[in-house]
């Protein structure tokens, strides 16, 4: 339930309705699914069997059971750990945010224009943003300290569910607004035409992003199961889980979007920019309107504690910090460094990084090249390195089946570094 936690997250709700949306809708969706249920199944397998094999954070696991440069992959899991948490903390700020403001009836309305003017006033404002950001890194100290992962877990039961519950409401009312069926055509009617190195690209980070791969953060709770957890039935559960809730999310946002006439290249404002219009003309919207930013809120924290678990176990385990220092100072550190994130969309937006704003060249960097990046590596060490003992780890000692083993080393050992390799390299 905890990785599941992890993985549901911004990612799914925010981060996919807008880049389907900027990447071309099905042909983007379609390529994620591929990518998901070949490289990104096998790639959290060999996540959660290194972190049990080795019973230590990414940096001490490779260290373990290799040693050698392997460790420097570890590394890297922590520095993108710093990296996504420090933008992804701020994108959780606006969710808690926009708690407050649907309660105050803010966001009562459907008008395109208005939504918009609201969110760019409000991320371009110095303070507001970063005082939110500042919460929510509070938030996920305090869990981390609190050592509340099975508070974390309890909570997860209920409420995901639930958020699930409420996006299948949503998209109900979404698909029955008048025009909608266009959005629904863009989601799920492909035109490969569309495709570019640019779609792929976004297909395999967004795969990465969502289902947590590449940094460590799964390894990390593999090292705390049990071996007598199926960790081949968890893996298929945690994928199926996420990938039907970003489905949901698309379909929530995508016929909004056209329905009301908004632009499904926006952007990170995407979601903040559409939603309100729905629940503004559903009945008790501003009810929904709260419920669905606290359970998005939460879903943020489950991911985000994911995240500063990392770097956290890293200095408990390998510097000997005590565990409250390590998730005080880490989580300081990651605050500062999201804030040069918030105000790029405000008074810092004249500051760019190729092109890109800064928090958006964040995620290019934690996304795009960090987590592909330790995608490889992992898959390589498993296929190469381990496999053996990666095998007899995954099938708890040969107590669970695994027909598809031979497939598994197979896209292991060939098939993702190569196609990641080659995606990587051709989106730089
Ligand atoms: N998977 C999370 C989401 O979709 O919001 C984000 C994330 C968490 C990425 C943990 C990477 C990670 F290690």
């Amino acid at each position: 339930m905890a990785a599941s936690g992890s993985a549901v997250g911004l990612g799914n709700i925010w981060k996919f309705p807008y880049m389907a949306g900027e990447n071309g809708g099905a042909a983007f969706f379609i390529i994620y699914l591929a990518l998901v249920f070949t490289i990104g199944l096998s790639v959290m397998l060999c996540e959660f069997v290194i972190g049990r094999a080795a019973q230590r954070n990414p940096v001490g696991a490779y260290g373990i059971l290799k040693g050698g440069a392997w460790k420097y992959v570890g590394f890297l899991g922590v520095a993108a750990g710093f990296i996504i948490l420090s933008f992804y903390s701020v994108v959780a700020g606006w969710a808690i945010a926009y708690i407050f403001k649907s309660v105050s009836g803010l966001l009562a309305t459907s008008d395109p224009a208005a939504l918009g003017a609201l969110f760019k006033n409000f991320t371009a404002d110095p303070w507001e943003p970063i005082l939110y950001h500042g919460i929510f890194m509070a938030l996920t100290v305090a869990v981390i300290i609190g050592g509340v992962n099975g508070g974390i877990e309890r909570t997860s039961k209920i409420l995901m569910p639930l958020l699930f519950l409420l996006l299948v409401v949503l998209a109900v009312r979404s698909l029955t607004l008048p025009g909608a069926m266009a959005g629904l055509k863009f989601y799920l009617a492909p035109d490969f035409s569309k495709v570019t190195g640019a779609t792929l690209n976004g297909a395999l980070s967004q795969a990465f992003f969502s289902l947590s791969l590449g940094m460590g953060a799964l390894m990390t709770y593999g090292s705390y199961l049990s071996r007598s957890v199926n960790l081949i039935k968890t893996t298929m559960l945690i994928t199926l889980c996420d990938t039907a809730v970003a489905f949901l999310a698309g379909l929530v946002i995508l016929p909004a979007v056209f329905a009301f006439s908004f632009d499904p290249s926006a952007g990170p404002g995407l979601v903040f920019i559409t939603l309100p219009a729905v629940f503004a003309k559903m009945p008790l919207g501003i009810v929904f309107a709260v419920l669905f930013f606290v359970l998005l809120s939460i879903a943020a924290l489950t991911s985000s504690v994911s995240l500063l678990e990392v770097v956290v176990a890293y200095f408990v385990d390998e510097r000997g910090w005590q565990r409250r220092r390590a998730a005080t100072i880490g989580g300081g550190v990651i605050f500062l460094l999201g804030i040069p994130s918030s105000l790029s969309l405000g008074v810092w937006s004249g500051f760019t990084i190729g092109g890109k704003e800064f928090l958006s060249a964040m995620d290019y960097v934690g996304s795009n090249i960090l987590l592909p990046v330790g995608g490889i590596a992992v898959s390589l060490f498993v296929g190469w390195v381990i496999y053996p003992r990666a095998l007899d780890e995954a099938t708890g000692g040969g107590a669970h089946r695994f027909q598809l083993a031979p497939v598994w080393r197979f896209i292991c050992r060939y098939v993702a570094p190569i196609a990641v390799g080659w995606i990587l390299v051709s989106g730089l």
